[in-house]
């Protein structure tokens, strides 16, 4: 199949989206921006020397959804989305990202509560940013 017509096929799966469908994607795409969003302002707490009790709010956010993400994805919802159909073909490592986030995200928490310096804090906000990539590379289109 072309790129082309691939496109065309992905637009035509857009407008057939049931109601459920729809649903489902809204919940996901609400919970992906909600952890972007965490994100952005733990990396700027860090850049301004912030509050840790705050960074660690944000990242709680983080291992809140992070354990919702296999339920925001049941089987071949929401294709024609950026969620590719591999997500279900390797359900183990997509729900393998999804645990690791959240083990990671933990940690971020337990590093901003116990006083550790700004510098390890940093560190562990690598390693959990990582995990959003390297579970996009896989399973998510990029659009734009
Ligand atoms: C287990 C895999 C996985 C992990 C981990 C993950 N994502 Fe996602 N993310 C996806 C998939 C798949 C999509 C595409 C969903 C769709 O379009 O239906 C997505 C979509 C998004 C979107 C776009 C939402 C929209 O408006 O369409 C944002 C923003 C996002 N993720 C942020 C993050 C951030 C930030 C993290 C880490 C804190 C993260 N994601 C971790 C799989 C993951």
């Amino acid at each position: 199949m072309t790129l082309a017509a691939a496109g065309i096929l992905g637009a035509a799966n857009m407008g057939h989206k049931s109601q459920a469908d729809e649903k489902v994607t809204d919940v996901r795409e609400d919970g992906m921006k909600e952890m972007g969003k965490a994100l952005k302002s733990i990396k700027g707490l860090i850049s301004d020397n912030g509050d840790k009790a705050e960074i660690a709010a944000q990242a709680q956010k983080i291992v809140n959804n992070s354990a919702k993400i296999p339920t925001w994805f049941p089987k071949e919802a929401g294709l024609g989305e950026a969620a590719k159909p591999v997500i279900w073909e390797q359900w183990d490592k997509f729900e393998g990202n999804a645990k690791n986030l959240n083990a990671q995200a933990s940690q971020l928490v337990a590093a901003a509560q116990n006083g550790s310096d700004m510098g390890a804090i940093q560190t562990q906000f690598t390693n959990t940013g990582k995990v959003c990539g390297t579970c996009h590379e896989d399973f998510k289109n990029q659009k734009d």
